[in-house]
């Protein structure tokens, strides 16, 4: 209140003119302290690895502390809900509720369903490198690259694993009799191997129903699966992008109405799997679903609305592959760095206007005429750069050739963040140190680089879906994020 009376009664004194001049000054004042402030604390809390030591209580909680913290959360969020009538439960979000979604999810085709529709206050590329830019400038310290395990905790994670594929279960909501839209609750029978960029979203569900962790009795389970497919829903004629929030919201309410179980914990132990960044804009009408559900999705980031790293999971974005590539070592990567890709975004924009004449960093706008693969075997590092989102299908790629990941996705929830030290295997730099990039990746020794290079081939294994499930793979590792948020406490009627 006091400035703005300050400023009316200074005004009285002035002529009109100043008067407007210095309420100008004084809005631009308290909004860029306000932006400052905002920026400063959530830039804080997304990671940036380059730039400081890692805080295992922020960025890498151990496991164990996942599962308490987890469960406390519940705790709070089941008390809100005996004590609030209304069955609403609000989760604790990261205070970015107001912000838009301004974008969609794939870049590898372009996809634009969303564009233009709710796309509003997110900082812009533009704005938030330029607060980047200014206050980090090059790096000062820089981070040991020489972490031989590749998880947080290992002996804590294959006993938390192990106890999870004995006794996880997952219940499926049968789709209605003669319903019309069966084929988007069952899997894609037809369709063993998914392709395409979205592909993680139809081999979960694939995989899943197959799965020894289904049970067809809903009071043996820990999870309930929404298992409607985003990717169907937007294809379909009768539905398509701009029914999906309807379709959603008339689904959610079906279940709630004729089943005992999301009532239960207002749907905290429901989840969902979907890979277009559309799948979280759909859930725009349940606030249930947003606040209390578990998403698993492929744009993860600490600044989107809709997205809570503490409750929801990051599915990695793979394009699957079928072969084993030969060539993994690291004797024959020669270049540098290697980009390619569209520009559709002001990070990848950034890139090219740096390094496109570059003799070490090889960075192309668009396709490549050669082979893709060519580029991931022949580099020591292959750039993942966000593009409309932060997520890409680059990391898996880049895993899958055996080079080393470089993430330039700032505020990305990186896929198993919570299991596998991604310091170990992949270089994370904020986006405003891309004219410093030379020099951090040389800066990197040969010895450090074998490091990264031997964990990459250790944890390929996590990002690959098979068909028929392997020990580690995609499916068993999200199946464990699941299971780190199973809810331990219900509440009964
Ligand atoms: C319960 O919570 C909802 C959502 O926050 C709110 O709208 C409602 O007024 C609350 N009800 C009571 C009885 O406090
Ligand atoms: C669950 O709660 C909703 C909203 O209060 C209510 O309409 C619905 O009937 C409840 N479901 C069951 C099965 O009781
Ligand atoms: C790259 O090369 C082109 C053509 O030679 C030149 O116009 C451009 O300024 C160069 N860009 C940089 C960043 O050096």
């Amino acid at each position: 209140m006091a400035p703005w009376t300050w400023t009316q009664r200074c005004g009285q004194q002035l002529g009109s003119r100043r008067k407007l001049s210095l309420m100008l000054i004084t809005l631009a004042f308290v909004t860029s302290s306000i932006v400052l402030m905002y920026l400063s604390f959530h830039l804080d809390m997304a990671f940036s690895l380059h730039e400081r030591p890692c805080t295992p209580s922020l960025s890498f909680p151990p496991l164990s502390k996942v599962v308490k913290f987890n469960n406390d959360l519940l705790l709070s969020s089941v008390m809100k809900l005996s004590q609030n009538g209304s069955g609403f439960v609000m989760m604790i979000s990261p205070s970015v509720g107001k912000l838009q979604d301004h974008s969609t999810g794939g870049d590898r085709k372009g996809d634009d369903d969303f564009h233009g529709r709710n796309r509003a206050a997110l900082p812009s590329d533009n704005q938030l490198l330029k607060t980047l830019g200014s206050s980090s400038g090059s790096s000062k310290s820089k981070p040991s690259y020489n972490h031989q395990d590749v998880f947080h905790d290992k002996e804590i994670f294959l006993q938390n694993y192990k106890e999870m594929k004995k006794s996880l279960k997952v219940y499926i909501y049968p789709p209605k009799k003669n319903d019309h839209f069966a084929n988007v609750f069952l899997p894609q029978n037809k369709d063993q191997n998914p392709g395409g960029n979205y592909a993680s979203e139809a081999y979960f569900k694939n995989v899943l129903f197959k799965s020894h962790f289904i049970t067809k009795n809903p009071l043996k389970a820990d999870l309930f699966f929404l298992s409607f497919s985003i990717a169907s829903l937007r294809h379909d004629r009768r539905v398509g992008v701009a029914g999906l929030q309807d379709f959603i919201r008339l689904y959610t309410t079906s279940i709630t109405q004729e089943y005992p179980y999301w009532n239960r914990t207002g749907g905290a132990d429901h989840f969902y799997v979907a890979c277009h960044s559309i799948g979280r804009m759909a859930m725009e009408e349940v606030e249930q679903v947003k606040a209390n559900a578990i998403q698993v999705v492929c744009s993860s980031s600490y600044f989107l609305p809709n997205y809570f790293t503490h409750k929801d999971v990051c599915l990695p974005q793979i394009w699957p592959r079928h072969e084993e590539p030969s060539g993994l070592d690291s004797s024959n990567r020669k270049k540098l760095a290697f980009f390619a890709g569209a520009m559709n975004s002001l990070v990848r924009k950034m890139l090219l206007q740096a390094w496109k004449n570059d003799s070490s960093i090889f960075a192309h706008e668009g396709r490549l005429k050669t082979p893709y693969s060519e580029q991931f075997l022949k580099s020591k590092y292959c750039l993942h750069l966000k593009g409309f989102e932060v997520n890409t299908a680059r990391v898996a790629d880049a895993l899958y050739y055996g080079c080393v990941p470089v993430i330039l996705a700032d505020h990305y929830d990186l896929p198993f963040m919570d299991i596998l030290n991604w310091r170990s295997f992949s270089v994370v730099i904020r986006t405003s140190d891309i004219p410093h990039l030379k020099k951090i990746l040389e800066g990197i020794s040969p010895e450090e680089y074998s490091v990264l290079h031997t964990n990459v081939l250790k944890v390929r294994r996590h990002f690959q879906w098979n068909a028929t499930p392997l020990d580690f793979d995609t499916f068993y590792m999200v199946m464990y994020e699941l299971w780190l948020r199973r809810s331990s406490i219900k509440v009964m009627s």
